[in-house]
């Protein structure tokens, strides 16, 4: 079978090899899934620029999530047959026309469900999801601040926040993604390489915001703690911010630009700063993992998860969906397909 290696790090043009690899053979509670598409995640171009600390050395194979039918089970698995439609996490080898996957990671595609569709409510909705329902509540009236909201975390959050008919301050880099995050129901959508969010925010949220999903970092980070009101959470779950170069005296400028705090400065105006990583939650609690992904096809059958395809590119076209997904024009999920 081919898998696409990353070689090496840097431009998209040079990073990545296509190399013929064994097809591989499932433990007892894997599932072999025959990959239909590979989800691209912005974790992979932060890992193609060795900007990404969990990713394993090179070379390697990037891709979290895959999306197609099951050619074979481990001896544990009664609940799958081959020709299943399935979508999985892969934490890494995702890019590859074979891959073996935990159980507890893969889900049955509803049937009417498009696979590239389904591939993007795994990494990015469950993501979403974990942020939004498992480490914070939303409630009815929230302000809810998400930033990078058309991304594809961002287009996941919005649609939940809304189900639980949270106010939505969004950002986003274009008047494109602005006028579809209206579109989307998004009451106050802010092209913030353009307008300035915070004064947004100020004159609207009355009583300050209650929910940030941060994926930015730097300053995003600091200013957002300043806009939260009493009770108020900022949720971190991603450094965008760092990937914008990659000398050590940017990211060292970047890095202290998060701020430093001491525990007071949340106790007394009663607000909280909760990280999330997903893969961390992947590795050490699969039965978090698994109950996630179950309640975001559930959310998908009741309609309130509509994943958005933002663009499917042809495998061989590798390096030109890591530059789409790079240029920050994409919008929900980027694929490329087998
Ligand atoms: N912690 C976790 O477990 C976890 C899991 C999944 C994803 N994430 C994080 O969540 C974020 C969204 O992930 P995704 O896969 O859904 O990606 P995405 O949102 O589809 O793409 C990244 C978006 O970030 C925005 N952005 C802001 N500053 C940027 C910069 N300097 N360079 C490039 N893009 C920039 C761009 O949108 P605008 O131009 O519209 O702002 C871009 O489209 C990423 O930061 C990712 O690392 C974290």
């Amino acid at each position: 079978m081919k898998s696409i290696y990353l070689v090496k790090h840097g431009g998209a043009a040079k990073a990545f090899e296509f190399r013929e690899t064994p097809k591989p053979i499932p433990g007892g509670g894997d599932v072999i899934i025959k990959v239909e598409y590979s989800g691209l995640n912005f974790a992979d171009i932060l890992a193609r620029k060795g900007l990404y600390q969990d990713a394993p050395p090179i070379p390697s194979v990037l891709g979290y999530d895959v999306s197609g039918t099951v050619d074979s089970v481990g001896k544990d698995i009664t609940d799958l047959k081959k020709g299943d439609r399935v979508a999985a996490f892969t934490r890494f080898g995702g890019y590859s026309e074979y891959v073996a996957a935990d159980r507890l990671g893969t889900v049955r595609i509803p049937d009417n469900l498009e696979s590239a569709a389904a591939d993007a409510l795994t990494t990015q909705y469950v993501t979403a999801f974990y942020s939004a329902a498992e480490v914070t509540n939303l409630h009815e009236g929230d302000n809810v601040l998400i930033h990078a909201a058309a991304g594809g975390v961002g287009t996941a959050l919005v649609q939940y926040a809304l189900y639980k008919k949270c106010v939505v301050f969004a950002t986003a880099g274009s008047d494109v993604k602005v006028a579809l995050l209206k579109e989307a129901g998004a009451q106050f959508p802010v092209n913030y390489r353009k307008d300035d969010y915070k004064e947004v925010v100020k004159k609207y949220a009355n009583g300050g915001i209650d929910v940030i999903f941060d994926s930015l970092g730097g300053k995003y980070v600091k200013d957002g703690i300043k806009l939260l009101g009493a009770g108020g959470r900022i949720i971190c779950f991603g450094a965008a911010e760092m990937s914008r170069r990659s000398n050590i005296f940017f990211k060292a400028k970047t890095g202290l630009s998060f701020g430093f705090y001491h525990p007071a400065q949340f106790i007394i105006p009663s607000k909280s700063l909760i990280g999330v990583n997903m893969l961390r939650i992947a590795d050490t609690k699969p039965a978090v993992l698994k109950r996630c992904i179950e309640e975001v096809m559930e959310l998908y059958k009741r309609g309130v998860f509509k994943p958005v395809v933002g663009k499917i590119f042809s495998a061989t076209d590798i390096s030109k969906a890591h530059e789409y997904v790079e240029s920050r024009e994409s919008v929900g999920k980027v694929v490329i397909k087998w």
